[in-house]
């Protein structure tokens, strides 16, 4: 059966304050470069701290661009701020000028891609809940593309930087706020991925990586291709290792996720062979 290959990266952290995860990035951009997929997917937190320095969005931008196929790039909260939630307040809010830089300097926020038999759908989770203009913008765009999805047999998968769900049910929402889609959105959003019969749905910002399924979605945490994040600071949901998966779509519908792992790529954990450059993620 044919098939469509993507390679799909997360939480890559880029900055000139974060040679280690360049590093990483390098090596993972030389396997792109060998094994040639139709496409590299990055489920956000791109940059180090681009909510609050563009020059590190800049950076960033300059690192995505090394990719010799097509880069389809999503914001993370250390890109343009996170959800307004009971645990998050103030200076990383998400804001609509952080919004516009990532932008300016990165490109959209959200997109919707045929890629062989597949539809491709990724948007900006930190706009959920944050009752900017923008995320109304999006929720209309999210209805119109995923009722465009409904209409016909083609497979699509969804991504986004957060985790829809912890597990199904989910855990009290203050326990987990900040790792996870909201309650009123993503119930929102299950809705619409019903309807659109949308069958994977692909996740950064843990640092864990996971397939698991979950109300009937095929559910895929990317790994970190920086570091994870330790025990002490973080529940183990997943596996912690540090690298990125290659997604075969196949023409009929069905997933493979195969992990990559190279030995050239660093390991590391965040406070432990790396300083903690954010005091606390
Ligand atoms: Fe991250
Ligand atoms: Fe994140």
């Amino acid at each position: 059966m044919p098939s469509t290959s993507v390679v799909l990266v997360s939480d890559s952290h880029l900055s000139p304050r974060t040679p280690e995860a360049t590093a990483n990035w390098e090596v993972l951009m030389e396997h792109v470069a060998t094994t040639n997929p139709a496409a590299v997917i990055h489920t956000g937190d791109i940059a180090l701290d681009g909510a609050s320095d563009d020059d590190d969005l800049r950076f960033a931008r300059t690192q995505l661009d090394r990719s010799v196929v097509p880069m389809l790039a999503l914001p993370g909260n250390h890109d343009l701020g996170d959800n307004p939630c009971e645990t998050n307040a103030g200076a990383s809010l998400i804001t609509s000028d952080r919004v516009t830089s990532y932008r300016e300097i990165i490109g959209d926020d959200r997109w919707a891609h045929q890629l062989g038999e597949w539809r491709l759908i990724g948007c900006n989770a930190q706009l959920f809940g944050s009752d900017l203009e923008e995320e109304a913008e999006q929720w209309s765009w999210l209805e119109r593309e995923l009722d465009f999805a409904g209409q016909d047999t083609h497979p699509t998968a969804f991504f986004m930087h957060k985790p829809l769900m912890h597990s199904d049910p989910h855990p009290s929402e203050h326990d987990v706020a900040i790792r996870y889609v909201r309650q009123q959105p993503r119930e929102r959003l299950l809705g619409l991925l019903e309807t659109a019969g949308v069958s994977v749905v692909v996740s950064g910002h843990v640092h864990q990586h996971r397939r698991v399924d979950l109300r009937g979605l095929d559910t895929v945490w990317a790994p970190t291709s920086w570091a994870t994040i330790p025990p002490s600071m973080q529940d183990t949901v997943g596996e912690r290792w540090v690298g990125g998966l290659e997604l075969e779509l196949h023409d009929d519908g069905r997933l493979d996720v195969v992990e990559i792992r190279p030995d050239n790529l660093g390991q590391h954990s965040i406070g432990e062979s790396i300083p903690n450059p954010y005091g606390a993620h």
